[in-house]
């Protein structure tokens, strides 16, 4: 509704991930170029993790985006870790193509393992990739580890990518893992974008959504404002400033201020907290129960989002594996 008003084509901050709109930050850029290359060079086992809403489905999207340009790339994508080991391997016999998955673990290995080998036999290349993998259970880990072991003696049959919250980190850290995490040839992390990122990062959407002034309709303080109460996550930068173009414009404002962003991070309870007050309340228990809450409910806000992006996710899927 807003788009009229302020000449855009389309919304610049959806937040379902969207290749064309990545920003390539640093991190993102090398996480990609590490995601990629460990696929391509068959380097067998690549884990990316990064905080809440860093950008990490964005861009196993854009991987996949770029691996589906060549016709000897099979992958099984499996974006919900919360599976029982049995599911997670009838699934990925399911993604595969692969007919009459079976109803016991053994088998269904060795059905992966007979795809895999054959593939490898044509010089094709096979990439499982998990996605949301920080809810992968202990067991399905060791299915995994299991799938590591298809390798000649330079290099790995499949291809494996996992993906997740910091949690996987932990839990690759688990003794039990051990094994597991000796096998991780790439590991990358994405960390929230600074603010001269957040700042190019709202102007490049604005830019591919059509804005012809992206300074004009976010200047200099309201960008400030925005990387304050986003602390540079980048879907709390689309929730922030998605809110702030539908307030901006039910005021018919050209320009969204500093003010209508507070307003939207009151109304999402983000709280307002400059470096100096942190410093400065960080011996006060209230406060730091006050920020405990604001955190809890940031967390409820980013569920809701992640939840929508996983049926949105879910519905994608349904579309790929209709083609
Ligand atoms: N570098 C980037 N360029 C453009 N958009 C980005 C970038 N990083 C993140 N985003 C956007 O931020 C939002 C959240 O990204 P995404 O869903 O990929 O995060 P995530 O790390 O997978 O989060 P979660 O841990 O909740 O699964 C999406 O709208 C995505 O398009
Ligand atoms: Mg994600």
């Amino acid at each position: 509704m807003y788009k009229a008003f302020y000449g855009l084509r389309r919304n610049p901050f959806e937040i379902t991930p969207d290749p064309s709109f990545l920003f390539p930050t640093g991190r993102h850029n090398e996480a990609l170029a590490s995601l990629y290359y460990g696929v391509r060079r068959h380097k067998g086992f690549v884990v990316l993790t990064g905080e809440v809403g860093t950008g990490k489905t964005l861009l196993l999207r854009c991987l996949l985006q770029a691996l589906k340009k060549s016709s000897d790339v099979a992958y099984a994508y499996v974006f919900n870790g919360r599976l029982s080991p049995v599911e997670f391997l009838q699934y990925i016999v399911t993604d595969f193509g692969l007919s009459g998955a079976s109803n016991n673990k053994g088998e269904l290995l060795l059905q992966i393992a007979h795809y895999v080998v054959s593939r490898s036999q044509k010089r094709l290349t096979t990439v499982l990739v998990v996605d949301e993998a920080h809810h992968l259970s202990t067991e399905i880990l060791e299915e995994i580890r299991l799938l590591t072991n298809l390798e000649t003696e330079d290099e790995k049959l499949l291809q494996i990518l996992l993906v997740g919250q910091p949690e996987l980190d932990e839990k690759l850290d688990s003794s039990s893992l051990r094994q597991l995490k000796q096998r991780i040839a790439l590991r990358s992390h994405l960390l929230p974008l600074d603010s001269k990122e957040t700042s190019g990062y709202i102007q490049r959407r604005l830019q591919l959504a059509g804005c012809a002034y992206p300074s004009s309709l976010f200047p200099p303080e309201t960008i400030a404002a925005v990387y304050q109460h986003s602390q540079g996550l980048p879907r709390l930068i689309n929730t922030v400033c998605e809110n702030a173009l539908i307030a901006g414009y039910s005021r018919q404002m050209r320009s969204v201020s500093p003010e209508i962003v507070d307003d939207i991070a009151r109304d999402f309870r983000l709280g307002v907290q400059t470096p100096q007050i942190e410093q400065k309340k960080a011996s006060d228990e209230l406060d730091v129960r006050k920020a405990a809450k604001t955190l809890l409910d940031l967390y409820a806000q980013l569920q809701a989002a992640q939840k929508r992006d996983e049926e949105l996710e879910t519905r994608l899927r349904v579309r790929i594996s209709e083609q």
